[in-house]
Parts: structure tokens; C-alpha cells; sequence
């Protein structure tokens, strides 16, 4: 659904051999393409992408979510849009792979999850860098103890952009009525990295959500959207033993369009993330949501320094490997991934709910209804 900037890479991505990444048990198969603008920009999205026959090029999202070839539809277009478009397929009975962010707001999501439970479908947030093997190997390491008791992470993903001049005012990393603001397209992977790391990696009765955020926003002039937002959250967790003393974690996310996690691109900045345990420190070089590199470095004389390299297989992107969790996941039955479980996207979107309300950032209320179907 949508053929827009990342509609196109997900594609290629899902194209390619899955062998090329070691996987034999499934395959994609891209039945469909819908653009809300036109069919003949679904023709020339698909032959583009070069996605093979037999493949429909639809002129509305209406024509996509009734089509009987289709099992799941991967939802690509503004986040201002997810709930509607979301709800859309739900009530057509078909599975959804949802871009990030999930939705405008925490009430969103869980509608979107309430109705998926009920109509016994299956719902992901596609927020791909939780699936790549670096992220699963820093989880493991993590929940083996190899950094002791993690108390604090940084995470920043900031791009330094001359914001003006490449976004505008229209383009949707700073359109309010596409809910623009770096917040929910950037900050959303800071996030991600604290919740991977300080949330996740605990057994699922122990996450329990942050018990105090705080959080500064610099509101960009032209338009009011988040170009700067910096976040403070504590955690009455620690991880992976959550041990009653200091029985907390810290965490600071981080998200700026003006000034840069890696100014020269060339990873002097060096680490994005910073995941600090009593036994030493795992280090994620950028960018925080395609890293392809980590170290850990022990506490002095706890152990060796490493450093690993996590290549993306074939030059790919990476969004393979999210796609092939749905596969498997409806392959199991499953209405959710538990790498993302419904009820950590609905924490992560409460948290930026909050952020937003300390930062004063409001959105046009029709992106923010709950009511479906509401125009946009
Ligand atoms: N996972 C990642 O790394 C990643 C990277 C970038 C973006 N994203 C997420 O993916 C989503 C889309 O981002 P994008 O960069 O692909 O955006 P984009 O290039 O602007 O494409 C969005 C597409 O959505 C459709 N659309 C429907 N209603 C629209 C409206 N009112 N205004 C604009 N477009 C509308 C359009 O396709 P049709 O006209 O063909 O329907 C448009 O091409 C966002 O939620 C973003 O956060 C994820």
C-alpha cells in the first residue's frame, strides 16, 4: 500500500533471493501494488521495482485490500495515515506490516490492536532494525549477562540536515498534517534501542513501562513540527537479573534534524548507542536504525574486547528480515512477532504520547481521531 520513498526499497528487498541470507523455509510473493494517486503510478512502481508477473497495479487502496490474492499487506504510507489505512485492511480481513511510527498516538494503536485480536489477524509495526542479527545478538548477549546489569543507555539517531532547505515546509519529516517532526520518523529508533535493550531483553512479566519521562522539544519555526527532541526516561527495571538494588535504569534518547549523530558520515562520531552494564559496555557505531557494527568492551580485566561486523547480506537494505518474520509468524499461526509484541508498540507510543505533551506538540485533530473512517 503506497509507492512512495520506502514502498521501493522494502520492494527490492523483498524481491531478492532469500537464500542469499541463508533462509529456505519461506518466500515472498508481491501479488499487488495500490497507489491512492493513480494505477498507472502502481504500473510504473512495478515495473521499476521489476516485480515479476502475475502482480495487480491498483489505482486505490479500496481495490488492494479487496483483492483474494493478497494475505498481508505492508502499509507504506505518512504515519498521519497508519490508523485509517491500518483500519482499512483489518476490516477487509487481511494482515498488516505497518511502517513506523505505528500510529499518531498511543490510542490509535490500541484500537488498531483490539481490532486485530478481534477479527483474529495478525498486526506488526515494522520497525525493522529489531529483526536484523545484530540486534538479536546484542539482545542475547544482554540476557546472558556478558555486560553485567545494564543501568543506562544513550541512543541517538540525528541526521543534520540543512532543514530549510531540504525539508520545507511541505515534505512529510516536518508537515504537521502528515505528522511531521523528527519525534515519530527519527526518535522512534533511539527509542527503539532503549526499549530493545532495557525492556525487552527482561521475561515478559518482568517490562514494566518507564516510571518518569522527561523530555525537551525544539519545535521547528516554519512549521511547529519536533526538529530536536531529547529524552530522559527511567526504568524501575534493570536488566537482565532486575536487581532490587539500585532497582532502576536510566535511559537518554535522543532525535535532532539540525546536527548530526556522524557529522562526516564516516563514523568518526563513532558510537550511536551506549548500552552500559556493571561488566562493561556494548557500542553500536550508527546509524541507530542500520547499524552493522558493535563492540563490547569488558570492564578491565573482565574479559576481551571484540568487535563485530554485521554486513547486510548481498547489499540488501535489511528489510528482508522483518518481512520474513511475518512469514513465519502467519505461517505459525501467530497474531503477533514477539521480537515486537503489540503491548511494547502501545508503551513506546504512551512514551512519545508524553514526550509530545511535555514538548507542546499537537497534531491537526482528524490524524489524531480515532474514529474510523475519518477523511483525511
Ligand atoms: N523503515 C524505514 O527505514 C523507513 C524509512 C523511511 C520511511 N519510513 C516510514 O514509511 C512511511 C512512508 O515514508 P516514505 O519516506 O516512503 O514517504 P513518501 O516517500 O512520502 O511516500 C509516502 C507514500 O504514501 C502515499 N500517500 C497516501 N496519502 C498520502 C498523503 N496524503 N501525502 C503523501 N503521501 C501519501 C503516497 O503513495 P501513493 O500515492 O502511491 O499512494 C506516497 O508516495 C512513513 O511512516 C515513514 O515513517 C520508514
Amino acid at each position: 500500500m503506497a509507492t512512495g520513498w520506502i514502498a521501493d526499497v522494502f520492494v527490492r528487498d523483498l524481491l531478492r533471493d532469500p537464500q542469499e541470507r541463508g533462509v529456505s523455509d519461506i518466500t515472498h510473493s508481491i501479488m499487488a501494488v495500490a497507489s491512492a494517486t493513480s494505477q498507472a503510478r502502481s504500473e510504473k512502481f512495478i515495473s521499476d521495482t521489476g516485480i515479476p508477473a502475475p502482480c495487480a497495479a491498483y489505482g486505490s487502496y479500496e481495490q488492494l485490500v479487496a483483492d483474494a490474492n493478497v494475505d498481508v499487506v505492508y502499509v507504506a504510507t505518512p504515519h498521519s495515515h497508519h490508523f485509517q489505512n491500518v483500519m482499512l485492511v483489518l476490516e477487509a480481513g487481511k494482515n498488516v506490516l505497518c511502517e513506523k511510527a505505528f500510529t499518531v498516538n498511543a490510542a490509535q494503536a490500541k484500537i488498531l490492536c483490539e481490532t486485530a485480536r478481534k477479527k483474529n489477524l495478525f498486526l506488526m509495526e515494522a520497525v525493522w532494525t529489531r529483526y536484523f542479527p545484530l540486534s538479536v545478538q546484542i539482545r542475547n548477549l544482554i540476557k546472558q549477562g556478558a555486560i553485567g546489569e545494564v543501568l543506562r543507555v544513550t541512543a541517538d539517531n540525528s541526521f543534520g540536515d540543512p532543514v530549510e532547505e531540504r525539508w520545507g515546509t511541505e515534505h512529510r519529516m516536518v508537515n504537521k498534517d502528515l505528522a511531521g517532526g523528527c519525534l515519530l520518523d527519527l526518535g522512534i529508533y533511539s527509542l527503539t534501542w532503549v526499549f530493545q535493550t532495557l525492556y525487552h531483553t527482561l521475561p515478559r512479566e518482568q517490562r514494566k513501562p518507564p516510571s518518569a519521562i522527561s523530555a525537551h522539544m525544539a519545535l521547528y519555526h516554519l512549521t511547529g513540527a519536533d526538529e530536536a527532541t531529547t529524552i530522559l526516561l527511567s526504568f524501575p527495571t534493570s536488566t537482565p537479573s532486575n536487581l532490587p538494588h539500585p532497582g532502576q535504569s536510566h535511559a537518554v534518547a535522543m532525535t535532532n534534524l539540525r546536527i548530526s549523530t556522524d557529522p562526516d558520515e564516516a563514523n568518526t562520531a563513532r558510537p550511536a548507542i551506549r548500552i552500559q552494564g556493571t561488566k562493561g559496555e556494548i557500542q553500536v557505531d550508527g546509524p541507530a536504525f542500520r547499524p552493522e557494527r558493535y563492540r563490547i568492551i569488558p570492564k578491565k580485566g573482565a574479559g576481551e574486547f571484540k568487535e563485530v561486523e554485521c554486513p547486510f547480506p548481498g547489499n540488501g537494505k535489511g528489510m528482508f528480515w522483518e518481512a520474513d518474520e511475518v512469514a513465519r509468524c502467519l505461517r505459525a499461526g501467530k497474531l503477533e512477532s514477539d521480537t515486537l509484541p503489540w503491548e511494547e508498540s502501545i508503551v513506546i507510543m504512551e512514551v512519545m504520547d508524553e514526550v509530545r505533551r511535555q514538548g507542546g506538540l499537537t497534531y491537526p485533530d482528524r490524524i489524531e481521531s480515532t474514529v474510523y473512517p475519518t477523511r483525511l
